[in-house]
C-alpha cells in the first residue's frame, strides 16, 4: 500500500489515500501544539515515539477485545489504518485530577477518584474544544444514544487495560484522551492516537510528568521523558 492524495493535514499528523478506499495512511510528525494551536513548537523524535506507542497499545487493546483502526505499522512514523470517519467528540477518562479538572472544579492535581469519571469536548477548533454532555452530543447529531454508550463502555475498558499495562512499567495513567470512528459499516473503532500527546503518565515513584505537560508548561526535558516512556513500554514487552 504506497500513500496517494493527502486527505488532511492536523496539527500532528497527517493522513494520505492510498489504493484501497478503505484504507488510509497516517504519518507522524514532530510538530507539537497545545492551547488549542495558540503555542507551537516541536518535540524531536515525538512522531517516531507516538507512532510506535500508539501501535503497540492500540494492538494489546485489540487483544483484549477493543476494535481499533490499527492495520499495520510501516515505517517509523507511518501506519496504514482503516477509514472512518470521525465521531467529533474528545472523549477524556481520568482516574486522578489534573489539568483542565483541577482548574474547573478548584482542587488540586493529584486527588485520587474514588471511580474513574468520562467527559466529552465537541471537537471543533473553532470554538475551542468546549465541554459537551451526551445528551448535547446526541441534539446536535455527533452520534446516537447507542453510539454513546458503545463509545463509554469501550473508553473505561481501555482505562482498565490502559492503567494495567503502565503500572507494570512503574508509570501511572493519570487521564488520557480517545477519538473514537465509524467504519464504513457503521461500526464504532477505536481511532487518533494513544501516546504521551495524549495522555498524562506520571512516575508511580517520583511523580515525575513523562508526557506532554512538560511541554505545555515549559517544565524541560521534554524529548528525554517521550524517550523515558518509550524506553520502559519497549522494556515492558520485551
Ligand atoms: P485536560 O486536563 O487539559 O482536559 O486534558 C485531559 C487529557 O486529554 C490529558 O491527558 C491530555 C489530553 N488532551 C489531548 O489529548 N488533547 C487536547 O487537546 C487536550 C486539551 C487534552
Amino acid at each position: 500500500m504506497t500513500k496517494q492524495k493527502q486527505l488532511y493535514e492536523g496539527k500532528a499528523k497527517k493522513v494520505y489515500q492510498t489504493e484501497d478506499p478503505e484504507l488510509l495512511i497516517v504519518s507522524y510528525k514532530d510538530d507539537a501544539t497545545a492551547f488549542n494551536g495558540l503555542k507551537k513548537g516541536s518535540i524531536a523524535g515525538k512522531g517516531v515515539i507516538n507512532n510506535q506507542m500508539s501501535n503497540l497499545l492500540m494492538q494489546m487493546l485489540e487483544k483484549n477485545g477493543i476494535p481499533t483502526h490499527f492495520v499495520e505499522e510501516l515505517s517509523e512514523r507511518e501506519t496504514l489504518v482503516k477509514r472512518v470517519s470521525i465521531v467529533p467528540l474528545e472523549v477524556i477518562v481520568r482516574n486522578i485530577s489534573a489539568g483542565s479538572f483541577a482548574k474547573r472544579y478548584g482542587v488540586e492535581e493529584g486527588i485520587v477518584f474514588a471511580a474513574p469519571t468520562i467527559e466529552f469536548s465537541y471537537k471543533n477548533d473553532e470554538l475551542g474544544d468546549p465541554l459537551i454532555n451526551s445528551y448535547h452530543a446526541i441534539a446536535l447529531r455527533l452520534a446516537s444514544p447507542e453510539e454513546i454508550e458503545t463509545i463509554k463502555k469501550y473508553s473505561f475498558g481501555i482505562n482498565e487495560l490502559l492503567k494495567a499495562f503502565w503500572k507494570e512499567c512503574g508509570v501511572t495513567l493519570v487521564d488520557f484522551k480517545l477519538e473514537f470512528g465509524r467504519l464504513s459499516s457503521g461500526s464504532i473503532v477505536l481511532a487518533d492516537e494513544i501516546s504521551p500527546d495524549t495522555c498524562r503518565l506520571w512516575d508511580s515513584e517520583t511523580g515525575e510528568k513523562l508526557d506532554k505537560d512538560r511541554f505545555r508548561r515549559d517544565l524541560g526535558g521534554v524529548e528525554d521523558a517521550y524517550q523515558e516512556i518509550m524506553r520502559r513500554l519497549r522494556e515492558h514487552i520485551k
